[in-house]
């Protein structure tokens, strides 16, 4: 049975980006494996977030994942802090981890960039993030493509941890999808759709109303030369609605592009193909918001299981580096 893990931020809503960069992938392979998808919090620590707001949209992303479809009858739904040896997992690869590639990694630059001062959990994020995966043996790991740097550098502290101290970790492979791995926000498609740095029009949430997704669609910025082609350098904002067609309907962007002549037909199609994908999300949405008894129980039977697994790996692994047993 491969081990699968994946996690997603509380720190927004969550929008069409994550569910076809990611979500849609996680509901799809949950059966394939020992599947763990976790809500991680503590990573939601590394940029200000207001204690309330982390609580609500903890429970909200939960809603969200289970809305998409996973089922924790096949599949490991949990919080990240609700397991602690990811982050005492984490202690033993921030010694593994240099100073420099964590300060060189892009999505550190980009968060850090212009901020007063700099957390330093910004910095450690992407270990936090491996300890994560490496806590559980996880063979595969289901991103979207900006993950693509942290998942090299899961892989590169497995190796130089495995190296220095003996067989210890599984080494991960990231599976990201060939399209849809990387949706653009609709205002600016030249950045990609995000939960924090969201423009309002330029975000689908997964849970907005038909007619709201419409409007978005409809109001999403193209060019003037009123070709359908994909081509993501010169025609960013056409080539990311082709490519969100092509993510919710099947088929590449290039093939689809040959089928239209007018942005309105493109914008139109690729409401009504969103809709429909979200139609089923949005009914269980509705059913789970109603129920926040069974989301905490999920969550709680999760963790439980996340922790039977996470422990002998941690134990194998302060083992290795040296650490004395402990008995508690
Ligand atoms: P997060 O919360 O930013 O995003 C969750 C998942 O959604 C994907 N995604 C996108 N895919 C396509 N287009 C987009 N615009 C888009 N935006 C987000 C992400 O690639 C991700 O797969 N660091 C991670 C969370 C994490 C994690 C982990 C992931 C923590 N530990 C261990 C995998 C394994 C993050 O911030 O994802």
């Amino acid at each position: 049975m491969p081990r699968i893990f994946s996690g997603v931020q509380p720190s927004g809503t969550l929008h069409v980006g994550n569910y076809l960069g990611a979500l849609r992938q996680w509901v799809a392979t949950q059966g394939d494996g020992d599947a763990l998808y976790c809500i991680v919090d503590l990573h939601a620590l590394t940029l200000e977030i207001a204690p309330d707001d982390l609580r609500t949209r903890t429970i909200e992303t939960a809603v969200g994942l289970l809305g998409a479809g996973l089922d924790p009858d096949l599949c490991t739904v949990f919080v990240q802090s609700h397991v602690p040896e990811h982050t005492e997992l984490t202690w033993l690869l921030e010694c593994t981890a240099t100073y420099g590639e964590l300060r060189r990694m892009t999505q550190f630059k980009e968060k850090g960039a212009g901020q007063e001062s700099v957390r330093a959990g910004l910095l450690t994020y992407p270990v936090l993030m491996a300890a994560d995966i490496l806590v559980y043996d996880a063979e595969r790991v289901p991103v979207g493509d900006d993950q693509r740097q942290h998942l090299e550098l899961a892989r590169t502290l497995a190796t130089r941890f495995n190296g220095r101290y003996g067989e210890t970790f599984v080494v991960p492979e990231a599976e990201i999808p060939t399209v849809g791995a990387r949706v653009m926000d609709l205002q600016q498609p030249t950045r990609k759709m995000s939960k924090s740095t969201a423009t309002p029009l330029g975000t689908i949430s997964m849970t907005d109303p038909p007619e709201e997704i419409a409007r978005k669609v409809r109001k999403a910025v193209t060019d003037v030369d009123g070709a359908v082609a994909y081509d993501p350098e010169s025609k960013p904002g056409v080539s990311n609605l082709l490519e969100m067609l092509a993510a919710a309907t099947g088929g590449t962007p290039e093939a689809l592009a040959g089928r239209y002549s007018s942005y309105g037909q493109l914008k139109q199609d690729l409401a009504e193909a969103l809709v429909e994908l979200l139609r089923p999300v949005h009914r269980r949405v509705a059913e789970l918001e109603s129920d926040p008894g069974t989301v905490a129980a999920i969550l709680d039977k999760g963790a439980a299981k996340a922790h039977e697994l996470a422990t002998p790996v941690l134990s194998r692994a302060r083992s290795a580096i040296g650490l004395t047993p402990r008995s508690r």
